[in-house]
């Protein structure tokens, strides 16, 4: 079956059908895949029903697993291997997070817009979901895209955050939600890293921003000036002409970009509706920007 893509806004997301995730893709098939997320960021594979086998064999063609992906949870409370990033509202006896779970508050953060693991020195390439129980009302998952947001900035803007490194924390993004709970080991896990604000994809050479929720500062800016600046950026980014909506369907694969796109999962029932999407993520290929020496 032949390969069709199709895209699904003017800049950002693509359908991608002709692949079966199920069986070993060949060279071409991932070529074809990556030089489709090269060009719209977000790939749809519609009626996909594989096994967490199947997926993580999938994801290996384009990288290296980021293991450890369940950044506030114990393995011994892992529903999934630990490849896996649990996105789910179930805890490991398949029952549904209660209302005041350490995980769904935690998990709670994945509504405010980010791009994956971009609070580690090497953030997230590509981010692989997986749609296993898909409720029939949502919630939707939304992608931005962060080369067009770049590109609309004015070329003085643009100089001026040319060179500007953020850095990056799950105690900003979560702290934004008045979570604060975290264990002493878990805030030295989560100490901010950097990332430059201005990214360049290694294969297009497009710039785009570097945002999310889990910015807490810009290097050597006063912290409200900073936040008030990324705000703006964030606004001006996540505007709807740069934004894909995805309505899920059971069986969809969803595969983004992290280094170009920021994506946020919005409200839904999760309380009394089951909803099991699992992700899998492809580790980048080195940091953005030197860390902090201390
Ligand atoms: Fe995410």
């Amino acid at each position: 079956m032949p390969i069709e893509i199709k895209p699904l806004t003017p800049c950002i997301g693509a359908r991608l059908t002709g692949i079966d995730v199920r069986r070993l893709l060949t060279s071409d098939e991932v070529r074809a895949i990556d030089a489709a997320m090269d060009r719209h960021a977000v790939l749809v594979l519609p009626d996909q029903d594989i096994t967490d086998e199947q997926q993580l064999a999938f994801t290996r063609n384009f990288g290296e697993l980021e293991e450890g992906a369940n950044s506030t949870v114990r393995n011994s409370e892992l529903r999934l291997a630990p490849a896996f990033a649990d996105v789910s509202n179930l805890d490991r006896d398949g029952s549904k997070l209660a209302r005041d779970h350490k995980r769904r508050m935690s998990s709670l953060g994945n509504r405010l817009w980010h791009s994956d693991a971009s609070f580690r020195a090497v953030p997230a390439q590509y981010s692989i979901l997986s749609g296993r129980i898909v409720p029939e009302r949502g919630p939707n998952t939304e992608f931005a895209d962060m080369r067009a947001a770049y590109d609309a900035l004015d070329a003085r803007t643009k100089a001026e955050i040319e060179d500007l490194v953020c850095e990056h924390s799950l105690i900003y993004s979560r702290g934004q939600l008045g979570f604060t709970e975290f264990l002493p080991d878990e805030r030295v896990a989560m100490r901010p890293v950097r990332q430059r604000l201005v990214r360049t994809h290694p294969n297009t050479h497009a710039k785009s921003l570097f945002l999310g929720s889990h910015i807490g500062a810009i290097v050597g800016w006063p912290r409200p000036e900073a936040m008030a600046f990324i705000r703006d950026l964030m606004e001006h980014a996540t505007q709807p002409e740069f934004v894909y909506v995805h309505k899920w369907t059971q069986g969809d694969l969803v595969m983004w970009d992290n280094r170009t796109t920021m994506h946020r999962v919005r409200r839904f029932d999760d309380l009394n509706v089951v909803r099991d999407v699992r992700r899998t993520t492809v580790r980048g290929d080195g940091p953005t920007a030197a860390q902090d020496a201390a």
